[in-house]
């Protein structure tokens, strides 16, 4: 039995298009896969650390052993329960909507939280690199997007979650991009994110 994360972050609930794709893919997942375990984290509504001067302090106090102090050391406790959420996941999905050209914020906090020196990914001063400490497992990234083409200079969304993923050691990281999501009406919304369904379905056989 594997376990999925499914992180989402759309706050749009059920008008989200990234979501209705993501919910796409769980289906066809499920089907094949019906005793896997789906976790769901939507970094909307999961309660993320605040992630502030006791967790950027105690970044760098552990890396540099230095004595915690107690709020430091409870922040600290925080991010490690984020980070064993996200390393007990075999598989990894992450349904993301651009947002000015870059990520929602509360995906950017989620990041800030379990993108650690020393517990999720390294670095080699000699070569300059990051080197991941995380085991590779296969990611799947459901991307929307309106007017920002795949490929376009101005996308900071996929480039970024690329270095961010590979950068704590997963590379195995797969690809779904709709674009022109933005449609006057619901129905012409629902019809165009059909359009995209076969690439999820087919991402989903994949996974
Ligand atoms: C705050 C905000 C910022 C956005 N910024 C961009 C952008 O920079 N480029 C773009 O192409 N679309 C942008 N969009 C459009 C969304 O990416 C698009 O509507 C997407 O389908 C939303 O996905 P969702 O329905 O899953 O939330 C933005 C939407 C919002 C709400």
């Amino acid at each position: 039995v594997a376990r999925l994360l499914y992180i989402s972050a759309s706050p749009k609930r059920d008008l989200s298009v990234s979501r209705r794709l993501a919910a796409r893919f769980l289906a066809a997942y499920s089907t094949r896969h019906p005793e896997d375990e789906i976790d769901e984290l939507d970094v909307f509504a999961a309660d993320l650390p605040a992630y502030g001067a006791d967790h950027a302090i105690a970044k760098f106090a552990l890396l540099f052993r230095e004595q915690l102090t107690e709020a430091q050391g409870a922040a600290w406790q925080e991010v490690i329960g984020q980070i064993d959420r996200f390393k007990s996941a075999d598989k990894i999905l992450l349904a993301c909507p651009m947002w000015n050209y870059s990520i929602p914020w509360p995906l950017k906090q989620y990041l800030d939280c379990i993108m650690q020196p020393g517990v999720t990914f390294g670095y080699d001063p000699q070569k300059m690199i990051h080197l991941g400490l995380l085991a590779n497992r296969p990611v799947q990234f459901i991307l929307t997007r309106s007017s920002i083409m795949p490929g376009d200079y101005a996308d900071f969304q996929l480039p970024y979650l690329r270095y961010a993923f590979s950068a704590m050691g997963l590379n195995d990281l797969r690809v779904v991009s709709a674009w022109q999501t933005t449609k006057p009406s619901a129905e012409a919304r629902a019809a165009y994110v059909e359009t995209f369904v076969p690439q999820v379905e087919a991402a989903a056989a994949a996974f």
